[in-house]
């Protein structure tokens, strides 16, 4: 039997270099590992990018960016199916039936709303619900309808984002559980341990949320401008330096082969400049970036031909989706005509 893998990607920001090397990179190779004992759906989860971006311009720049981004990095439509959420109305009934059978108390401790509920605090506001949207409070619902709607085996995440996998696991127990029979397919999360986590410019985690991040297609004149910024220490070219603790060597090696960072760390050892470095890692950078960044700008040339790919996408999802409503409507007796 094939096992469905299914995982979603908000379209809240221009994807970075640390997205490319913590998630897609990570989802591309899982494909590969993969083939033909596994299906793929990987999707654009615009209606959970809505619990965030307002701004009716950017949520559509982003949603095409971060299409054509996964499309220039190798995903290959044929083989993963590649769609927008939005265009799957199917999920958004399932996502009510699930509210219905979610306890109040699970929301509370969904980590979403509870990143939310610190970030309140962090700003020091007096109600800290004030700010929070019933789409946050309600964001692990409509992310077990995007798995559940799908009869999902396994579903990559990073950790942060386990326990909403849990959220929808326990929701299809309940259901099967309430109605005696086998309704919905529990998942399971699938964490990648190896996957670094990349430093940015200013040597804390890369994130768009830190302003220290390098766009993963930016013209290269602006690529190599941005490396340039990265943050380093005044020791004299010729001093002996640790790679261990360099930030920029951490990047590096996230991208490079092991034997390209072998053969850094030996020239750190024996005293580096840090322009020499930096130059190394833009090097390396244009060099891993450059044909994907061609492709890019040719799919954000012809948005249509993105549109139609994930229309493709769509239609095939609609129609594994309607069968599994089919079965939570029978089951729950929603729509039953006598
Ligand atoms: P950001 O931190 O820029 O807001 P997101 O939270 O949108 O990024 O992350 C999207 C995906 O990219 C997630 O799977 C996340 O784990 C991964 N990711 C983001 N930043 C990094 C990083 N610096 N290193 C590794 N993976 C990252
Ligand atoms: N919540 C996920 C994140 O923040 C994105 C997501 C939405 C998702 N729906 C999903 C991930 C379904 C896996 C499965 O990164």
């Amino acid at each position: 039997v094939t096992k469905r893998i299914l995982t979603g990607i908000k379209p809240t920001g221009t994807p970075h270099v640390g997205n490319w090397v913590g998630a897609i990179r990570p989802a591309l190779q899982l494909v590969d590992r993969h083939d033909g004992s596994a299906t793929a759906m990987y999707f654009i989860a615009d209606y959970h990018a809505l619990t965030q971006v307002h701004d009716r311009a950017k949520l559509a720049d982003y949603t095409y960016e971060v299409a054509a981004t996964w499309l220039a990095l190798g995903l290959d439509p044929e083989r993963v199916l590649f769609y927008r959420q939005s265009d799957v109305p199917e999920i958004f009934e399932l996502a009510w039936i699930l509210t219905c059978f979610t306890p109040k108390g699970w929301a509370n401790k969904a980590h979403a709303y509870k990143a939310a509920l610190d970030a309140s605090r962090a700003r020091g506001e007096a109600d800290l619900d004030a700010g929070i949207s019933m789409g946050v409070y309600s964001y692990p619902t409509l992310m077990a309808a995007d798995i559940l709607a799908f009869d999902t085996d396994l579903v990559p995440v990073g950790k942060d984002q386990v326990q909403h996998i849990e959220i929808a696991r326990d929701l299809a127990d309940r259901i099967n559980h309430q109605y005696q029979q086998p309704v919905l397919k529990p998942p399971l999360a699938v964490v990648g341990e190896d996957t670094a986590v990349v430093p940015g410019v200013d040597g804390q985690k890369m994130s768009k949320s830190y302003d220290n991040t390098i766009l993963l297609f930016a013209e290269e004149k602006a690529l190599r401008k941005r490396v340039n910024q990265f943050k380093t220490d005044s020791l004299p070219p010729e001093a002996p330096k640790d790679p261990s603790t360099s930030a920029l060597f951490q990047l590096y090696s996230a991208v490079a082969t092991k034997a390209e960072a072998a053969a850094l760390a030996e020239r750190y050892r024996a005293g580096i400049g840090w322009g020499d470095a930096k130059k190394l890692l833009a090097d390396r950078l244009d060099a891993e970036l450059a044909p994907a960044r061609a492709r890019y700008a040719a799919l954000m040339g012809d948005r249509p031909q993105i549109d139609a790919l994930l229309g493709i996408g769509a239609r095939r999802a609609r129609e594994i989706a309607g069968g599994v409503l089919d079965r939570v409507r029978a089951a729950t007796g929603i729509g039953a005509r006598r």
